[in-house]
């Protein structure tokens, strides 16, 4: 079957097996950004925002895709023009080996577009699908703050 969607602002259509997952789809069609993991909806490191929400595409039908807008980590900064809450990442050493940091981007976008002023406590919650193994917690949700802050202009 063929579905059509949107990936990171531009129009795709892609072929796809009808029980094929989105994680799948999107590792095929070159967003490496989309890890792998657990493949059973518990570590968040295939987290993508399927119209704006975070979801674990390990477990999303790609089928569920068509007509959707879906955002990967390639779709926010480049390596040359990082977004403010990657240079957060960055400046508070949120970053190890790097492999959780797509999820937890896409997660903590999803949460400053809806809630620009988080608590430490609803960083947290934003936060709680998506593991880290190197680093810990601490460091990405002060990111996220961090981020939140400066995007506030308070920094
Ligand atoms: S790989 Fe999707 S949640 Fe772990
Ligand atoms: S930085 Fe390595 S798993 Fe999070």
């Amino acid at each position: 079957m063929e579905i059509s969607c949107i990936v990171n602002g531009e129009k795709k259509q892609f072929k796809i097996e009808p029980d094929e997952t989105l994680l799948n789809i999107l590792r095929r069609e070159g967003y490496l950004g989309v890890k792998r993991g657990c493949e059973e909806g518990n570590c968040g490191v295939c987290t993508v925002l399927m119209n704006g929400r975070p979801v674990n595409s390990c477990v999303v039908f790609g089928a569920k895709a068509d007509g959707a807008e879906i955002i990967t980590v390639e779709g926010l900064g480049t390596p040359e023009n990082l977004n403010t809450l990657q240079e957060a990442f960055l400046d508070e050493g949120a970053v190890q080996c790097g492999f959780c940091t797509p999820g937890f981007l896409l997660s903590a976008t999803a949460l400053l577009k809806e809630n620009p002023e988080p608590s430490r406590e609803e960083v947290i919650e934003a936060l709680d699908s998506n593991y880290c193994r190197c680093t810990g917690y601490v460091k990405p949700i002060n990111a996220v703050l961090a981020a939140a802050r400066k995007m506030r202009g308070e920094e």
